[in-house]
């Protein structure tokens, strides 16, 4: 193992965090499992590689420093962490055990609860990834069809399928796939005219996640898509993995009023305990008793029982409300402060997880982008593209973070 050590790269306040990183990554390539979490990707010499411990909005790294934390662990985040109750309906399944011999009763429970929440879906089950559920949704659209083909926007996990269709660089992956892949692009109608114009005969599904944080959501695109997979006899899923839980309780068809047929869910599911799930229309999910989709740990109980208090606190409390004010404020603020300072940025998106659009060309966006978060990690403020409201986030919080934003604005333009 080789575990020399380099000098600190330029910036990096920490010295136990630089060590730490080369400890790791010398047994894990990466020094991390989630492409996302990368110290190496994107590198910002004050953002912390690792994070110990969180509560609420606030999460700490390894050397105690303290942030108010936009990223919601990727987007699992929407009660806050740690939230009581949900901890609570963990600890009390804990005594019971994790995993048993057969099915546990908690399955049908979190089916019911979530169902319920839901509103739109018939039938539900349950798995562990995003990219799993994705997946599985491909899979049960393509037995219900009897068809292959599949037409897509967004990302969708690292699946083969989709790893094609997303555009990474995919050694690995057959590309003899891609005879298979239709791509579309969000809000480009034309895109979804031409796909099926096309191969719309022989196509099982269209995946499209319903928001694209980096852009004004379109549901004229969502409308299109459904006509269009009527008209062809597609299954229509919705990718809600980020969206699910976190637009609205009923996620995309609640907030837009368009149904798809199937849709895959993860991160808000049990505010970061590992569970995902696919859900959709009676007709679609009944091809399940055809065809074989299983895991051993997809009925684990800590995580069902999480979601179950999750859909509990939904049902309680006005969460979603909560989001959409929270978030509205920290975008006035944000675009108050960009115009103040002429600042070539402003805020797009949906309230809830919005982005920061820069402007300028690609290295002038490159550029700000880097110098602002570098300030903004810097002054104890943590975000990455989407700035994720939880539960747990107050107004304070966010006029604090709104005036950090201003300080780092006032320091580059000092500078510049
Ligand atoms: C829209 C969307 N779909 C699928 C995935 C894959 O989920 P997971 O990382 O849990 O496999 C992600 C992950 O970021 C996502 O944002």
């Amino acid at each position: 193992m080789n575990t020399q050590s380099t000098a600190l790269p330029e910036g990096c306040m920490s010295p136990r965090h630089w060590a730490h990183y080369q400890k790791a990554e010398a047994m894990m390539p990466w020094a991390t499992q989630t492409n996302a979490k990368r110290y190496d990707n994107d590198f910002i010499a004050t953002r912390p590689p690792f994070i110990e411990r969180a509560e609420g909005c606030r999460m700490w790294d390894m050397d105690g420093r303290e942030y108010i934390d936009y990223r919601a662990a990727l987007g699992p985040i929407v009660l806050g962490y740690r939230y009581p109750e949900v901890e609570e309906a963990v600890r009390r399944q804990l005594d019971k055990g994790t995993l048993f011999s057969m099915a546990s009763p908690v399955e049908a429970v979190a089916a019911e609860a979530i169902l319920q929440t839901l509103g739109w879906a018939d039938k539900i089950r349950f798995m562990k990834t995003g990219a799993d559920v994705c997946a599985c949704c491909l899979r049960l659209a393509r037995t219900y069809t009897g068809r292959d083909h599949l037409a897509t926007s967004g990302y969708h996990g690292y699946q083969d399928w989709f790893a094609l269709s997303f555009g990474w660089p995919n050694p690995g992956v057959p590309v003899a796939l891609n005879d298979y892949i239709h791509k579309l692009t969000y809000g480009n109608l034309e895109s979804v005219e031409q796909v099926f114009k096309a191969h719309g005969e022989q196509l099982a599904a269209v995946i499209v996640s319903p928001v694209e944080w980096s852009q004004d959501p379109r549901p004229d695109y969502l409308k299109l898509l459904r006509e269009r997979c009527d008209q062809y006899g597609v299954v229509l899923i919705f990718d809600e993995v980020l969206t699910g839980f976190r637009l609205a309780k009923g996620g995309a068809p609640e907030y837009f009023g368009v149904k798809p047929d199937l849709s895959a869910y993860a991160k808000g599911i049990a505010n970061g305990y590992p569970l995902s799930a696919y859900a959709g229309k009676a007709e679609v999910m009944d091809t399940l008793n055809r065809s074989i989709i299983t895991t051993t740990y997809a009925g684990e109980t800590l995580s069902l029982a999480a979601a179950i208090a999750v859909m509990q606190v939904f049902e309680r409390e006005p969460v979603h409300a909560h989001l959409f004010r929270l978030g509205k404020r920290l975008r006035e603020g944000f675009d108050a402060a960009f115009a103040e300072f002429d600042f070539p940025a402003r805020t797009i998106g949906v309230d809830v997880a919005v982005d920061i659009a820069f402007s300028g060309t690609d290295a002038e966006k490159l550029k700000n982008r880097h110098d602002l978060f570098e300030k903004l990690y810097a002054k104890g403020i943590f975000a990455n593209n989407e700035w994720f409201i939880t539960y747990a986030h107050r107004e304070s919080d966010i006029d604090d973070t709104v005036a950090k934003l201003r300080e780092s604005l006032q320091e580059l333009s000092n500078h510049g």
